[in-house]
């Protein structure tokens, strides 16, 4: 599936739109057929681990429930939006919507959330701290996207549903099955079902420096690093015990860049964390532990291995430093698994013929058992 951009390119994209301004491109994927429908979506929203809820709104009144449902019949037949998270960790087909948007780097991206909405449904006036690119699929639903405002009053219409107040729309449009709108953060938008309308947002992530900085610590801690104590053995007398100095907080200042500046410490840290999952992974551990001899065997029968469907994964290729980062967790590499590991992780689905130089070596075989038996790689 490829973005038709029109007159655009993903790099005049990246340049006039990414996190600039909204944009609407009309037929953006041609003849786009829904991966999910309606009753496949519900049934998600019936799982306990997987994170969905209904927004409605009745007479002005809004509500919201928190899955898991039961049973959909009390919403009617108009008026409400089911929304559910990271529904690519459970379809293939969804996880493809990723595919067209890999001109951003994949750490950037975070999941697919699909709505089901009836005619009127919709979460109202809002905005988001993330960016957004909401494909349309099947009905068609009128999306009015904003520029950002500071005079827009925040509304509470519920505890659990953060609105804003009317806004000006910059584009106001009804989109169709395939059409593509992309929302930067913060600017205040509104979609409204015209009739029963499936979308799904792909969403990024952009960690704050309070998530990095709390997260670096976390891991400083975790691995028992930089624990050595301030030093300011070169101390001068003072007058002045009461103040802290300047020179200290510099000093200060440095024990704290040591961290940061670290690029080894900081590379394995942005790895881990960057390829920490925020919903649930459909993650398949063998109930016994396979040896190489059988997972070879595996490969011969021509089964094919693939990343569990929603995996994070990254490798980190600089000369002094080799890692290869899935779900949270370091694998090293050198020379030998670097090659296997470039093809782990841009998540091409890899068969025996892949395989044959790499099955020569231990260490290869020795990283996808690994894998294998982590349930972060599994046979189709
Ligand atoms: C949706 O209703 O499909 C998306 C909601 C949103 O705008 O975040
Ligand atoms: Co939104």
């Amino acid at each position: 599936m490829q973005i038709q951009f029109n007159d655009l390119t993903p790099e005049l994209f990246l340049e006039k739109y990414w996190q600039k301004q909204p944009l609407i491109i009309k037929n953006a994927f041609k003849d786009f057929t829904d991966p999910i429908d309606a009753n496949e979506l519900a049934g998600l929203a019936m799982e306990e681990f997987i994170e969905s809820r209904i927004v409605s709104s009745h007479n002005d009144r809004w509500d919201v429930k928190h899955g898991p449902f039961e049973d959909f019949s009390e919403f009617g037949d108009a008026n409400w939006t089911l929304l559910v998270q990271a529904v690519n960790n459970w379809f293939a087909g969804v996880n493809q919507l990723i595919e067209p948007f890999t001109f951003i780097p994949n750490w950037r991206i975070d999941d697919v959330m699909v709505s089901f909405s009836t005619p009127g449904g919709g979460v109202g006036p809002h905005l988001d701290q993330y960016d957004v690119f909401i494909i349309q699929g099947e009905g068609k639903r009128r999306w009015r996207v904003g520029n950002p405002d500071a005079s827009l009053q925040q509304l509470l219409p519920h505890e659990d549903l953060k609105q804003v107040s009317e806004f000006e729309a910059v584009i106001d449009e009804i989109t169709e099955p395939g059409d593509l709108l992309y929302i930067p953060p913060n600017h205040p938008h509104d979609g409204v079902a015209i009739d029963h309308s499936v979308n799904y947002s792909v969403g990024f992530q952009a960690p704050n420096p309070q998530e990095l900085i709390s997260g670096l610590a976390d891991y400083l801690i975790d691995n028992q690093l930089l624990e050595d104590r301030f030093d300011d053995s070169q101390r001068k007398t003072t007058s002045a015990p009461n103040i802290l100095a300047d020179d200290d907080v510099t000093l200060l200042q440095q024990v704290m860049h040591s961290a940061i500046n670290d690029k080894h410490i900081l590379q394995d840290f942005l790895g881990k964390q960057m390829t920490q999952v925020h919903h649930t992974l459909n993650l398949l551990v063998p109930t016994e532990e396979l040896t190489w001899p059988v997972i070879e065997s595996i490969f011969s029968e021509g089964e094919t291995l693939q990343p569990v469907l929603g995996l994070k994964c990254l490798l980190i290729n600089e000369n002094d430093h080799q890692a290869m980062y899935a779900n949270g967790e370091a694998f090293a590499l050198d020379e030998d698994t670097l090659a296997l590991a470039q093809k782990l992780t841009s998540k091409h689905p890899l068969t025996s013929d892949d395989l044959e130089s790499s099955s020569d070596c231990l260490k290869n075989t020795q990283l996808l058992t690994s894998l294998i038996n982590k349930g972060l790689w599994t046979f189709e």
